[in-house]
């Protein structure tokens, strides 16, 4: 039996995010402090079989129909080949991966001959010092192999993900737009949300998605793409008469909350309604405890009922969640 995750104004989820590890190999200034975090402890991480199985109960029970896997950096995930082929052989799912890029040439080829449809890359900049400064690790060329690897195994469209911060690449949206247009990779531009560890997020800081788009719009003729936004969270333009694309993703200054179709699911097991939920629920004690499927399905529904209507960043009480962005999966 089918059941569907809805919640209380009416929003469905069909597309679970699915974070396979906390640890990652860069250290983006946005996200992480230069020395790391306290890594999940293994014990408390699922298993691969554990991944699966709640995969096949979002599938099969509760209508998931794209299945995107996240970290940290979920190529660090020994069993990542292995989970996507299961996931892929449940049948009508669509899979993708998002990544920072780093070893994708050794294992894009095996992603996609195990079934992964799509892949986001992160990256930044195209300059290897801005990458340093940013990432804090000197790792620009092997993002750039992993990318081009990518694209030659047929893991299309290449996505790349970019966020601009304020003194640093703030000024490199065009050139990354030009460099991007002439690889054959659709770059989205996301706001700077305050997901950090070190909470070092702050409003007036954020470069946000006006300005990028006044940035772009003085080098490119944007007009607003044809193709319906539905649930997608970038706005997307044809850039100087198409085919390329360029997409900004609003969070902060244009939420879109109100069509979000997403629902998380942490490395540990917990089923997160929206990257600023303050509340988890335990699926992993669920399934740990001999729950049969229904069980599960049953706390998973009522987690995404729960679901607030907006994420209320720009709200003076706003909280910013416990765990970082790199806990919870983008
Ligand atoms: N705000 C916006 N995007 C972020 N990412 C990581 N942290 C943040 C943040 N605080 C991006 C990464 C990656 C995706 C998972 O989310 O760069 O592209
Ligand atoms: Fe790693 Fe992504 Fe965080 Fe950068 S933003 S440190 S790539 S998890």
């Amino acid at each position: 039996m089918v059941q569907m995750l809805e919640d209380r104004f009416g929003r469905v989820a069909t597309d679970l995010r699915v974070s396979l590890t906390d640890r990652c190999n860069l250290r983006c200034t946005y996200c992480m402090p230069a020395e790391g975090l306290d890594w999940m402890p293994a014990e408390e991480t699922l298993t691969d079989d554990e991944v699966v199985r709640l995969v096949t109960i979002g599938v099969r029970h509760l209508g998931i129909r794209e299945v995107r896997f996240t970290g940290g950096e979920p190529l660090i995930r020994r069993g990542l080949v292995d989970i996507v082929r299961r996931t892929h052989e449940l049948g009508g799912v669509e899979t993708s991966l998002t990544t920072n890029g780093l070893g994708l040439q050794r294992v894009a080829g095996a992603l996609a001959e195990a079934g992964l449809d799509r892949v986001n890359v992160s990256l930044d900049t195209v300059r290897p010092e801005s990458f340093r400064a940013i990432t804090r690790r000197d790792r620009l060329d092997d993002v750039l192999a992993g990318l081009t690897a990518a694209r030659v195994a047929g893991l299309e469209p290449v996505k790349v993900n970019a966020v601009l911060l304020r003194g640093i690449n703030d000024d490199q949206a065009p050139e990354l737009l030009r460099w991007c247009l002439d690889q054959g990779y659709a770059l989205r531009f996301i706001e700077q949300m305050p997901l950090d560890a070190q909470h070092g997020w702050h409003r007036d800081a954020m470069v946000t998605a006006d300005e990028i788009l006044a940035a772009l719009e003085a080098e490119f003729t944007l007009r607003p793409a044809e193709e319906p936004r539905g649930s997608a969270p970038a706005e997307l333009f044809t850039v100087d008469g198409g085919p390329g694309t360029v997409g900004v993703i609003a969070s902060v200054t244009r939420p879109f909350c109100g069509d979000c179709d997403r629902v998380r699911l942490t490395a540990d097991g917990q089923v997160r309604n929206c990257l600023f939920a303050r509340e988890e629920s335990d699926l992993r004690a669920a399934l740990r405890g001999g729950a049969d499927d229904h069980e599960i399905a049953t706390r998973w529904v009522a987690a995404v009922r729960g679901k607030r209507a907006g994420h209320g960043i720009d709200d003076p009480t706003f909280l910013q969640p416990d765990r970082p962005m790199s806990a919870i999966g983008g």
